[in-house]
């Protein structure tokens, strides 16, 4: 874990009330997709945390939906802005289990994590599928961008305005696939739960207080005893889930 400070480089808005940041600084404690920052925002007593969406040479990539004051200022923020973040947080996902054909399924505010995931796999020569579920047409982001790595993109669109209608679990009925991983919404992770027909890991986007394993506010309960899903998640593996 690495406390830097982080200058907003672009700030532009992708999607229905949603955002994607560039922001240029340290960045060498992120070392495993699926990691998230905590960014401390002036007159908010907790720091927010975002997945990391991208990150190379410098370079950190975030993408969030405006829901509150905080992300809601964030929304606000212009280029030059300078942020405090920490960095390095969670444990990532691992890709060594993801077989050949790995699936990534991410819902509305779960997406980003899947971008820097699928660029790894992708770069290991895995052949990625890629399901990104929304409510509706205007809240679908980075299907381009996740053609151009060359992942198989479908889209599941709650309302049919775009792609399959219907949740995710409708699109992975279609799909081939030899692991899978996840993050969302918990009712989307957990009708995936129940549906998947393999192995997988699963990010959890819980509330979150220090962040950094300290408070305990984040604690749940897996069949390998008590985990903190800021420090010993966010990601879990499907076996060690209590649903
Ligand atoms: C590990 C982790 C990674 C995350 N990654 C992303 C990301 O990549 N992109 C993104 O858009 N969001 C992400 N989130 C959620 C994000 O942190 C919250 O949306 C944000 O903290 C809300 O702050 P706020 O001040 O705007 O809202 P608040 O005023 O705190 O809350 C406003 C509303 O949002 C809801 N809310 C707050 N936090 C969460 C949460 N964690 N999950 C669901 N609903 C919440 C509240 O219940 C309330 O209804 C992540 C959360 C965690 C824990
Ligand atoms: S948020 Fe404090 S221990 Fe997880």
């Amino acid at each position: 874990m690495k406390t830097g400070i982080f200058e907003l480089i672009s700030n532009k808005k992708i999607a229905k009330n949603t955002y994607e940041w560039v922001l240029s600084g340290d960045n060498s404690d992120i070392t495993a997709p699926g990691q998230f920052v905590n960014i401390q925002l002036d007159g908010f007593y907790l720091r927010r945390p975002i997945s990391v969406c991208d990150s190379v040479s410098g370079k950190l990539t975030l993408i969030f939906k405006a829901v509150g004051a905080g992300t809601e200022k964030m929304a606000s923020m212009l280029p030059g802005e300078k942020l405090d973040i920490l960095t390095g947080l969670g444990n990532g996902y691992s890709l060594r289990e993801s077989g050949d054909r790995p699936l990534l399924i991410g819902g509305g505010a779960g997406v980003p994590p899947m971008y820097m995931l699928a660029k790894e796999l992708i770069s290991l020569g895995k052949k990625v599928t890629v399901i990104l579920g929304f409510g509706s047409k205007d809240e679908v982001f980075y299907k381009e961008e996740f053609e151009k790595i060359g992942a198989s993109v479908i889209v599941a669109t709650a309302d049919g305005t775009e792609g399959v209608r219907g949740f995710v679990t409708d699109a992975m009925k279609d799909v081939e696939y030899t692991y899978f991983y996840t993050c969302g919404p918990e009712p989307m992770l957990k009708a995936i739960y129940k549906t998947s027909t393999t192995s997988g890991q699963f990010s959890f986007e819980e509330r979150m207080g220090c962040g950094f394993g300290a408070c305990m506010g984040c604690s749940c309960k897996t069949k390998y005893g008590d985990k903190r899903i800021c420090k010993d998640g966010p990601v879990l593996v499907k076996e060690e889930i209590i649903w």
